[in-house]
């Protein structure tokens, strides 16, 4: 499966592996994907969103309310799009996606989104493995999310643990993978 001329949506949430998403939109524009970024106020507050609109040479969707480029940001942004990807996908962003919140504009994109989306979630260890996040996450790959990680190693906050966000060579790897049909399930974790 080559990505060359596929239409990818790459959604940035507001952890600290945001720094990594640039990497990962890097990587798929230079495999020839179209990619196109939206990001959440924590996530613009960690990464500038230039650094997507340098990578991707697409302006970067960053609300509901202030988009020039379309009236319906959340769906002008699915419309073109074969595949949702989450990276990092956080604690919250996952909450709100289990629940069918839409509050802002990329967990409005998930409800508005007809494709596959995948995520990467990406946290603290207690975090992760809080009961809350853990039922969100069962409830996600019940519902058809794709997931890819959380891997085990040295955590940003200096832990040691799982929660990692899964390297962007392994993100592109599953994108690729769900969009030629081969991943293992929509269920697996
Ligand atoms: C420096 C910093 C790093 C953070 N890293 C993470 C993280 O890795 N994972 C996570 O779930 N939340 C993290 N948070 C907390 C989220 O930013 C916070 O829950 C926020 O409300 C998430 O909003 P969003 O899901 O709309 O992006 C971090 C916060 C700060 C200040």
């Amino acid at each position: 499966m080559t990505l060359k001329g596929t239409e990818i949506l790459l959604g940035v949430a507001g952890g600290i592996a945001a720094f990594k998403a640039a990497a990962l939109a890097s990587r798929l524009t230079a495999a020839g994907a179209g990619v196109s970024v939206m990001m959440t106020e924590a996530a613009a507050r960690l990464v500038a969103p230039q650094t997507f609109y340098a990578l991707s040479g697409r302006p970067v969707r960053l609300s509901l309310w202030a988009d020039p480029t379309s009236p319906h940001p959340h769906i002008g942004a699915s419309k073109d799009a074969r595949i949702f990807c989450i990276a990092p996908a956080t604690a919250d962003i996952m909450a709100k996606a289990a629940a069918g919140i839409a509050d802002d504009l990329l967990s409005t994109t998930i409800l508005a989104f007809g494709g596959p989306i995948l995520l990467a979630p990406a946290m603290n260890r207690v975090m992760w493995s809080k009961p809350a996040t853990q039922r969100n996450a069962a409830r996600l790959k019940e519902d058809g999310f794709y997931f890819v990680g959380p891997e085990t190693g040295r955590l940003s906050c200096g832990d040691e643990g799982v929660g990692r966000m899964a390297e962007p060579e392994a993100i592109e790897r599953a994108i690729e993978e769900i969009l030629a049909g081969s991943a293992p399930s929509r269920a697996a974790g």
